[in-house]
């Protein structure tokens, strides 16, 4: 039996913006997937998918898992006509669009093969092979959420455009940061809203070019507020960023409103995360106390589900 796991991650700074070269900043968080490879006597796969997930999730991807795992299958030469096994899919990380739930379940399943054929891959190949998979959810993933998946941390990470390896630099930070995320339960097409923001970005190049200078001035200074602990300063950039995304037109009423409740309750700032357009969003808190305030305001607010977490320290 071969096992892996994977992390969820969450998008600090820089979704959609990434796609196209500019940095971005993510956090793997504790909750992961994990993956169990069993092999049995007929040939080809079965995929078990018991991942706790929002309602419709699992169905919305279907089609999009099985195109992911024979993409990973390929990748690895892994010739399933020969032989035979299933793989279960478990773990704590609740499958939502925004948390890395996608890229989770590739390094989950690369770690599970390796494991199991003894392929003696490192991590870096590991991470490779998550990012082939993650072109069966969408065709063009910028690679961040398979390296925040397979490195966990906190991660300054670079799209080589030119098709090189990403540039990617793994953060440490002296303080803990108390993090909430709240899903608005509505599971959105990452394929679908990445080519809707390719269409506004070709029609209207020097509305996306003057949105991407503000972004890059504000991803600069959230590096070094991180760096820095300075909770406060990383918070109202949070809020910038949303207010860019905004103008993406990735953001909608439901994460407009949790991102509204988070900061009344005490957020130094809050986000949208990952693909927008429903999916999660993020808070974060100044201390582990109004995290509990901001978690509760958001469960009364009957957010689809709320956690809490911490990256850094
Ligand atoms: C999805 O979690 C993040 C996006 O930036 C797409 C990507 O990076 O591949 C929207």
């Amino acid at each position: 039996m071969g096992t892996g796991s994977g992390k969820g991650k969450v998008i600090l700074f820089g979704e959609h913006f990434v796609v196209y070269g500019l940095p971005a900043l993510a956090a793997g968080i504790s909750s992961e997937t994990t993956a169990r490879l069993t092999r049995v006597r007929s040939f080809g796969y079965t995929l078990v998918d018991n991942r706790p997930a929002m309602p419709g999730y699992k169905k919305e991807k279907y089609e999009e898992q099985k195109a992911s795992l024979e993409i990973i299958l390929k990748h690895l030469n892994i010739d399933t006509t020969k032989m035979g096994f299933q793989i279960d899919l478990e773990g704590n990380l609740v499958c939502a669009s925004g948390i890395g739930a996608s890229a989770a379940s590739c390094v989950a399943i690369a770690r599970a093969l390796n494991d199991e054929f003894k392929l003696g891959l490192d991590d870096e190949q590991i991470n490779e092979a998550a990012y082939e998979g993650e072109k069966g959810y969408h065709g063009t993933p910028s690679g961040l959420d398979n390296t925040a998946s397979t490195y966990g941390g906190l991660v300054w990470f670079e799209r080589d455009l030119s098709g090189g390896a990403p540039k990617f630099e793994r953060l440490k930070l002296d303080t803990a940061m108390y993090l909430v995320i709240a899903a608005t339960g509505i599971t959105a097409s990452t394929k679908v809203v990445v080519g809707d923001v390719r269409a506004k970005k070709e029609a209207n190049p020097e509305w996306f070019e003057q949105i991407s200078k503000e972004y890059m001035r504000l991803v600069h200074d959230a590096k070094e507020s991180l760096i820095k602990s300075d909770i406060e300063r990383v918070g109202e950039l949070m809020d910038e960023n949303h207010e860019l995304l905004q103008q993406l037109t990735v953001s909608c009423t439901e994460l407009d409103n949790l991102v509204k409740i988070a900061r009344e309750n005490g957020a130094a700032g809050s986000k949208m995360t990952g693909t927008g357009r429903g999916g999660n969003m993020i808070a974060l808190a100044p201390d582990e106390m109004t995290m509990k305030k901001i978690a509760k305001a958001l469960e009364n607010a009957k957010a689809a589900g709320v956690w809490t977490t911490s990256f850094g320290k």
